[in-house]
């Protein structure tokens, strides 16, 4: 599935996803000409960064999103950096890479067999994968308040033919679907990132951008704000704490693979 973002509202809306990556990257070892695929760069901060540690190799960020590529070419530039326009479920490399990383998206890829078949072959021998994404029990308070606006008589009709866009495996069936491909080394484990927003201000940017996306184009006219306020309405009342932030599980799947 391919939705289209906004990468400088997303820009504001990402510092957890930044903090994510950014862990994700530093946990690695460079030896500083790998050449890496970064599936889902989004506005290509991550990217960037890795771009840093890898001088006399290359990194490419793919995107389905045209908006997020625009964004990603436009804030980061280097000789050995390129972002290009692809969707995860179309890509084709034969033993190019020495990772393949993805942070914060792969949620958002329906078919992982497939998926993992790619990416073994676009690694090279001993080349490796590693994913965070999310897993069962991630944002447990906004797809409960979702699937309950959305089954409302006001707004049902609008989804009789929506496709749900999140799949959020636990890490036993992703280890399962795993044991499928050839990697000669796995490892899956699960990661807890529950989240106290600071502010309504903060979650209300989260929600917008990106989890509200794939929804909004389903609803028509004036029907849309109103389904984008009743969420968030919901999610300020019932998310708030006593101290006056605003919670959401955020739980995370995490893949390395070594080819
Ligand atoms: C939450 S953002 C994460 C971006 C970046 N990795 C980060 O951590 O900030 C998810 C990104 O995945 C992209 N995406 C989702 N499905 C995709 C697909 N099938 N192919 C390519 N990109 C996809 C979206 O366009 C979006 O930019």
């Amino acid at each position: 599935m391919k939705f289209e973002f906004d990468g400088e509202k997303y820009k504001q809306a990402s510092s957890q996803q930044k903090v994510w990556g950014k862990k994700l990257i530093a946990e690695l070892e460079f030896t500083g000409g790998e050449r890496i695929l970064d599936l889902g760069c989004g506005d290509g901060v991550l990217t960037a960064e890795m771009a840093k540690f890898v001088p006399d190799g290359f990194v490419l960020g793919i995107d389905a999103s045209e908006n997020m590529v625009k964004t990603a070419r436009k804030d980061h530039a280097g000789a050995n950096l390129r972002f290009q326009m692809l969707d995860i479920d179309a890509i084709d490399f034969e033993s190019e890479f020495d990772l393949v990383l993805s942070n914060a998206t792969l949620h958002w890829v329906m078919d992982h067999g497939k998926l993992l078949r790619n990416v073994f072959k676009a690694l090279k021998n001993q080349g490796t994968a590693r994913f965070q994404f999310a897993s069962d029990g991630n944002c447990t308070n906004l797809i409960r308040i979702l699937r309950e606006i959305m089954s409302t008589k006001e707004y049902a009709p609008y989804f009789s033919e929506f496709d749900w866009p999140w799949y959020m495996p636990a890490a036993d069936a992703y280890r399962a679907l795993l044991d499928e491909v050839a990697f000669a080394e796995k490892r899956v484990w699960s990661g807890n990132a529950d989240t106290h927003f600071a502010s309504a201000e903060t979650m209300i940017k989260w929600i917008d951008q990106p989890s509200l996306v794939p929804f909004l184009g389903y609803v028509a006219g004036k029907d849309r704000q109103r389904f984008r306020d009743a969420v968030v309405e919901r999610m300020i009342k019932e998310t708030h704490q006593a101290d006056g932030t605003y919670f959401e599980t955020f739980r995370r799947i995490n893949v390395l693979a070594r080819k």
